[in-house]
C-alpha cells in the first residue's frame, strides 16, 4: 500500500508571490524524489476552471455573496473529489494555490458572509479533509496590490478596495494564530531570496516527515 501524500496549500492576499513560491516548493520536493501535483482554486479540473471563469470575470451584474460562496464550493467539490483526493491516495503530494482558508478570508472576512455558513459548507463538501499544512504569505496589502496591478487587467476580486484586502489579511492571520502547528506564516514583504530561503527550509522539514 502506498502511503498517502501530503496536502499543502498556499494562501495570501493578491500579489504576495504565492505562485512563484509554490512552483519552487514543488521543484524542491521533486528533487527529493517525491511525486508532486500542482493545482489551484478555484479551478484545477476542466469543469472547476469553467466555474473559475464565471467567478473572476468582471461583470455589470452585481454578484450576490451567496452565489459567489456556493460557486467557490461547487468548484471545490469537483476539484477535491475528482482530483485532489485520488492523487493523495496514490501517494502524491498535492500543492494547491488557495483552498478553503481563502473562502473564510475572502467571502467571510472580505464580504461578511458568516463564518458559520462557510464552516457548514466546508463540512458538507470536505467532510473532515483539511490541508496538512498551510503556507500563509503575509505582506502589507499595498505591497501586493502594486505587484498585482503590474500583471495587467484586474479580475473581479482585484478590483476591490484596499479595505476589503485588509479584512482578508486580518482573517488569514487570525486563522493562522489559532492553529500554529498547521499554519506557517511567512513574511512576504521581504526580498524574494529571503522569502524563498525560508520556504525551502520549511519544505525540507516537511519532506523529512
Ligand atoms: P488567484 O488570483 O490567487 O488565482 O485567486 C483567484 C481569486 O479568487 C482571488 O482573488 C481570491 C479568490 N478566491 C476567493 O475569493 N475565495 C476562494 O475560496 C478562493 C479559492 C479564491
Amino acid at each position: 500500500m502506498t502511503a498517502k501524500g501530503k496536502f499543502i496549500t498556499f494562501e495570501g492576499t493578491e500579489g504576495v508571490g504565492k505562485s512563484t513560491q509554490l512552483e519552487n516548493a514543488a521543484n524542491q520536493l521533486r528533487s527529493l524524489g517525491l511525486q508532486v501535483t500542482v493545482t489551484r482554486e478555484p479551478g484545477g479540473t476542466p469543469m472547476a476552471e469553467s466555474i473559475r471563469e464565471l467567478l473572476l470575470a468582471p461583470r455589470e451584474e452585481p454578484v450576490n455573496d451567496l452565489t459567489e460562496l456556493l460557486l467557490m464550493f461547487a468548484a471545490r467539490a469537483q476539484h477535491l473529489h475528482s482530483k485532489i483526493l485520488p492523487e493523495l491516495e496514490q501517494g502524491r503530494w498535492v500543492l494547491c494555490d488557495r483552498f478553503t482558508d481563502a473562502t473564510f478570508a475572502y467571502q467571510g472576512g472580505g464580504r461578511g458572509v458568516p463564518f458559520q455558513s462557510i464552516a457548514t459548507l466546508e463540512t458538507l463538501v470536505q467532510g473532515d479533509v483539511r490541508p496538512d499544512h498551510v503556507v500563509l504569505l503575509d505582506a502589507p496589502v499595498e505591497t501586493g496590490m502594486a505587484r498585482a496591478k503590474h500583471r495587467g487587467d484586474l479580475d473581479r476580486f482585484e478590483q476591490e478596495a484596499v479595505a476589503f484586502f485588509e479584512r482578508i489579511r486580518q482573517t488569514y492571520l487570525e486563522r493562522a494564530a489559532i492553529a500554529p502547528e498547521r499554519y506557517h506564516v511567512v513574511d512576504a514583504a521581504r526580498e524574494l531570496g529571503e522569502v524563498s530561503r525560508d520556504i525551502a527550509a520549511l519544505f525540507q522539514e516537511l519532506a523529512r516527515g
